[in-house]
């Protein structure tokens, strides 16, 4: 029951011309950025009323931001190419976890946790996969907590499940990879590895910073409201 509903229907569109694999590919292609699209929505929408919620009980926004993209056809088909998939529609689908990303920016790293787990508790979101990075930095320096799920969206005719990739950071883990992504990608770096041992080292500095600062902010509410 759950795989049929997860199998996503794509109309078919009939164009009598020689392209028409093409074309139907194209219209196809149309709607599954429609879908991912929706679904982005979806879930954007389930944190900004957990960050409603939160701020009029605790009078405290633990999400700071929340960034949305989706994958651009040239990244899609550059990451289907360099995985030796298939660059189709139907491909697409069952290869690629990231087509709709969410990253939630959090003031807090257990805002990060608490706010995942009350979106995890809903019962229309299945789990696909976690990554904690916050546990578990990878080499580089690189923090975050990653989840992989998948979100119902109502469309016209039917409801579909739509995978979602969604990242949770704090301010300054978000600041420390928008840069270390700039670096990763220029090529004229002159000490490559200076760099990366730097950035490594601006990483844990970082995180020390941010458990620092929630150690305060625990503190702060201890005095305010001691039990
Ligand atoms: P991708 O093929 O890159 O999607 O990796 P993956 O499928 O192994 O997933 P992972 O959870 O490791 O990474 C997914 C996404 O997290 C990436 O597309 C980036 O947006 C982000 N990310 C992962 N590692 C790094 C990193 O070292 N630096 C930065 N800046 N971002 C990273
Ligand atoms: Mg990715």
């Amino acid at each position: 029951m759950e795989q049929e509903v997860n199998k996503i229907v794509l109309d078919k569109t009939i164009i009598p011309a020689d392209n028409q694999h093409l074309f139907q590919q194209a219209k196809m292609f149309e709607q599954l950025m429609m879908m991912y699209s929706c679904a982005i929505r979806e879930v954007q929408t389930k944190f900004e009323v957990l960050n409603d919620d939160l701020s009029v009980r605790n009078r405290r926004n633990p999400i700071e931001m929340i960034k949305t993209r989706i994958k651009r056809p040239e990244s899609i088909a550059e990451k289907l190419a360099r995985r030796g998939l298939e660059i189709s529609v139907s491909s697409i689908i069952s290869n690629l976890n990231d087509v709709a990303g969410v990253r939630v920016i959090c003031a807090f790293v257990d805002d990060i946790y608490e706010v995942a787990d009350m979106f995890l508790r809903q019962d229309d979101i299945i789990l696909i996969e976690v990554k904690d990075y916050i546990k578990n930095p990878k080499p580089n320096g690189y923090r975050s907590y990653h989840m992989i799920i998948d979100v119902p969206v109502f469309f016209a005719d039917r409801k579909q499940l739509m995978r979602v990739e969604v990242q949770f950071r704090t301010i300054a883990m978000d600041f420390w990879a928008s840069l270390e992504h700039q670096i990763k990608y220029k090529k004229s770096i002159e000490n490559p590895d200076v760099i990366m041992k730097e950035l490594k080292s601006c990483a844990d500095v970082i995180a020390d910073t941010d458990n620092r600062m929630m150690n305060l902010r625990k503190k702060i509410i201890f005095n305010e409201h001691p039990v």
